[in-house]
């Protein structure tokens, strides 16, 4: 278990499509490693999800785990440690919303992203088990923004007007959406 670098946006490795895991691969001491350090490396960065470019490691892996209580996304629906390898992506239904996404490998700027609103994923986990899941909302955006990064794409990418890029700091004091009094 390590605590590794985070990539930051202009190192080439987060612009690779990465390769998939071969079948006896998933299960092995190395994968099972790199999930490790995956998993330290997204709770000492205090991300959300994390996916193995962003570490170096050009291949279809990813974890997303939504703790409970408040992230810097405001409070949002939890959801488990969840690690999806060679995961595959279907819109079920195009309408779009958007958030103020960001990225471990962009540090300090929020940009917002319309997204479809309704997906279905599959993937294999460590055991080769498969699973599918739909993810409805915020959930839908980050699993299509973790599994973007297996391409190569970065949330900037997305982002239809650019003067919806912000750092945090002004972002938290301009932009934020007001809660109710
Ligand atoms: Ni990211």
């Amino acid at each position: 278990m390590a605590i590794r670098k985070v990539l930051r946006m202009g190192h080439p490795v987060l612009r690779q499509r990465a390769r998939p895991l071969a079948p006896e691969e998933l299960g092995s001491d190395r994968i099972r490693a790199l999930v490790d350090d995956m998993i330290d490396t997204m709770h000492d960065y205090g991300g959300i999800g994390l996916a193995a470019p962003q570490i170096g490691e050009s291949i279809r892996l990813a974890v997303i785990e939504i703790p409970g209580g408040p992230t810097r996304y405001g409070v949002v629906e939890p959801l488990p440690l969840t690690v999806l390898a060679n995961p595959t992506i279907e819109v079920l239904d195009e309408t779009s919303a958007g958030f103020w996404e960001g990225c471990l490998s962009i540090p300090g700027l929020r940009g917002y992203v319309e997204r479809p609103q309704h997906v279905r994923v599959e993937y294999v986990d460590l055991d080769g088990k498969p699973h599918a899941k739909e993810l409805v909302g915020f959930l839908a955006t980050v699993f299509q923004h973790e599994l973007d990064h297996l391409d190569g794409t970065l949330y900037i990418d997305r982002i239809k007007d650019s003067r919806l890029l912000a750092f945090d700091l002004e972002y938290e004091r301009y932009l934020a959406p007001r809660q109710a009094a």
